[in-house]
């Protein structure tokens, strides 16, 4: 009966059907890698078929298959994310880790966030980081650890450098600014004159 209901192939509109093809109710077959696209954008036609996405138990639904099977962290931020301690400290700011084919991806790393908050964080599907943070992905200037202010960028590890080097390649949006042009081609790094820090970290910084 359900399955009838949904045609075949998705033009991607919130409100559409999901992709499931009505003659062998199965999902395409580059669905693995590309399912997440379609659950961001409207996760309740996913809840139709798999049951919750958020609880464990009541998980599964007609389709049979729980997203939790795969999942074994679930597929949604967890419900303290909004913390600082939580999506900054123990999300964005870490290493990031490299995508195994097959294998859901780790929430970690500032790159990961660009694929569902969008390339420059606030045109993704997925709520803009500047919805609260305003001015850019992390807390407002300074971000360095003073008496009134308990996060630091030098939390975020160096790993990120590629991604910081979208809005801070040679000093950009910073008050600090390398002195040495480096060559061209440098890899982003936090020390080497591609963003803000030279070799020595300046006065004053
Ligand atoms: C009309 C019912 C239906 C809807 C709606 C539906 N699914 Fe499915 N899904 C199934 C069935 C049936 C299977 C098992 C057969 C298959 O793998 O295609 C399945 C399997 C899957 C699998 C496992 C695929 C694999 O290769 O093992 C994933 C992942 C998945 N669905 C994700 C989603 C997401 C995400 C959504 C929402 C965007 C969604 N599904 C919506 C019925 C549905
Ligand atoms: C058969 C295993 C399997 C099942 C079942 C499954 N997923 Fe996935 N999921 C994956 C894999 C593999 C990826 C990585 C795809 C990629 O980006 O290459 C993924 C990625 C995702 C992502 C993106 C995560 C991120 O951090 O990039 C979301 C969101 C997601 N799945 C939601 C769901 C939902 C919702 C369901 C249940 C309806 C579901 N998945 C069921 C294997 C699965
Ligand atoms: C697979 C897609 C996906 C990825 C990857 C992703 N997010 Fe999200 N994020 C969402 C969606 C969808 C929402 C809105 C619904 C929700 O809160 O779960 C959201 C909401 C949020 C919120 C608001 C939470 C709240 O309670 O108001 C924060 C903060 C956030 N994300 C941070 C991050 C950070 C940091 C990363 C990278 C470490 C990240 N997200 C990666 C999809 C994603
Ligand atoms: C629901 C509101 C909200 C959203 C959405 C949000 N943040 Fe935050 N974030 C905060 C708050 C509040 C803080 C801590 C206050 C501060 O220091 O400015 C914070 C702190 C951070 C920190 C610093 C953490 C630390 O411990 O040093 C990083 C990094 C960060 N956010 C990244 C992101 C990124 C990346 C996104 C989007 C993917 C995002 N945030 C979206 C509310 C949010
Ligand atoms: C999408 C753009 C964007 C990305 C990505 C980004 N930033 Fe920023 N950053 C900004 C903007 C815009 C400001 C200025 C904010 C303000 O005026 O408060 C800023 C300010 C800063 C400041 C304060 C500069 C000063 O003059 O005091 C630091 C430190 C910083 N960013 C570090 C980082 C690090 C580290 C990363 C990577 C992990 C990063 N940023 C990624 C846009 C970005």
């Amino acid at each position: 009966m359900v399955l009838a209901l949904v045609g075949l192939g998705c033009s991607g509109k919130a409100g559409s059907a999901v992709p499931v093809s009505a003659v062998t109710g199965q999902h395409p077959t580059t669905w693995l890698a590309d399912h997440w696209a379609d659950f961001v954008q409207t996760p309740d036609q996913c809840r139709t078929c798999h049951g919750s996405t958020s609880d464990p138990a009541s998980t599964g639904g007609i389709s049979k298959v729980s997203c939790f099977s795969c999942h074994t962290k679930g597929v949604e931020h967890p419900g303290n994310w909004a913390d600082a301690a939580q999506h900054g400290a123990l999300g964005a700011e870490l290493a990031p880790v490299a995508n195994v084919v097959g294998v859901p991806p780790a929430m970690a790393g500032f790159a990961h966030c660009s694929k569902c908050h969008g390339s420059t964080y606030d045109n993704g599907p997925a709520v803009s980081c500047k919805s609260c943070h305003t001015k850019a992905p992390h807390p407002d200037k300074p971000w360095i650890a003073s008496s009134t202010k308990a996060t630091s960028h030098v939390n975020a590890a160096l790993g990120n450098a590629p991604e910081c080097a979208k809005c801070h390649t040679a000093g950009a949006n910073s008050h600090i600014k390398p002195l040495v042009t480096p060559p061209a081609g440098t890899t982003p790094g936090c020390f080497n004159n591609t963003l803000c820090h030279g070799m020595g970290i300046p006065a004053g910084a």
